[in-house]
C-alpha cells in the first residue's frame, strides 16, 4: 500500500516510523511518503495559508498550495482516494480504518490553523475523516492516527495472532478486547483470575469471550 501524507510538519511523524508495527512494514507492505506543501507553494516565502474571506482569527490552507503540491507528485489524481483530515468529517472507526486499508493507494491531506479552503473538501478530497469530538489543533496528530491504524492491519505489521482478535475484531463480534493479565499471579493481594492459571484453554476461551461481551455492552 501507499500512503501520501501532505502536512506542514513532515518531521512530527518520524517516531511513529521508527517503531514496530509500523517500521516492520515500512519499504515493504507500506510505503509512506511524507511531503510538506511548502516544498510546493507557487508563492514567495514558502506561503501556504492566508487570512479568511470575510475575516475572523485564524488562517486557512490555500487551495491552489494543495492542488499545486497534488499536481507535483502526480500525473493524475482524478480517482484518488484523497481524505482530507478535518474535525467536521466522518468520525473514524475500525469499519474506515479496514476500508481505506484495502486501498492500493491513498493520500492524506492535513492542515493547520483553522482548516482548509473549503473548495479542498468541495473539489480536491474525495473524503474527509475526524477522528473524535473534539478539536485539535492541526491535522498531524490524525493523520498519524490513521497511519498507525492502517499501517498495523497490513500483512507482516504484527503476529497473525495478535491481529486477529482484538477489540472492534470480527473475532470478538466487533467488541472490546477481553482483559490480559501477567506475572506475578498474586500482587498486594490482587489476584489474577484463578481460570487463567488453570492451563484448561477450552475454560480459558469461554472467560475470555464473556469478558470480551461484558465489556462491550453499552460501550458502542
Ligand atoms: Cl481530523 N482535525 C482537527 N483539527 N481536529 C480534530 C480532528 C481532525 N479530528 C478530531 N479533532
Amino acid at each position: 500500500m501507499q500512503l501520501d501524507v501532505f502536512t506542514l510538519l513532515p518531521h512530527a511523524f518520524s517516531w511513529l516510523t521508527e517503531q514496530r508495527p509500523l517500521a516492520a512494514v515500512l519499504g515493504s507492505e507500506l510505503e509512506l511518503r511524507l511531503w510538506s506543501y511548502r516544498d510546493f507553494t507557487p508563492l514567495s516565502g514558502g506561503q501556504v495559508d492566508d487570512e479568511p474571506y470575510g475575516g475572523g482569527p485564524g488562517m486557512v490552507l490555500r487551495v491552489d498550495v494543495v492542488c499545486a503540491a497534488l499536481d507535483t507528485v502526480y500525473d493524475d489524481w482524478s480517482g484518488r482516494r484523497i481524505v482530507a483530515l478535518t474535525p467536521q468529517g466522518r468520525q473514524l472507526d475500525q469499519g474506515l480504518v479496514d476500508e481505506l486499508g484495502a486501498e492500493r493507494e491513498v493520500t492524506l491531506l492535513s492542515a493547520r490553523y483553522e482548516g482548509f479552503d473549503e473548495r479542498i473538501a468541495e473539489h480536491v478530497a474525495t473524503d474527509a475523516v475526524s477522528i473524535g469530538p473534539y478539536v485539535l489543533s492541526g491535522g498531524e496528530l490524525p493523520a498519524m492516527v490513521l497511519v498507525d491504524a492502517v499501517g498495523r492491519r497490513l500483512p507482516g505489521a504484527m503476529r497473525e495472532e495478535s491481529a486477529a482478535v482484538e477489540s472492534f475484531s470480527a473475532a470478538l463480534g466487533g467488541g472490546l478486547e477481553f482483559p490480559h493479565y501477567t506475572r506475578p499471579p498474586e500482587f498486594r493481594g490482587w489476584r489474577v483470575p484463578s481460570v487463567l492459571l488453570s492451563g484448561n484453554h477450552a475454560e480459558i476461551d469461554a472467560w475470555r469471550r464473556e469478558q470480551s461481551r461484558g465489556r462491550s455492552v453499552g460501550a458502542a
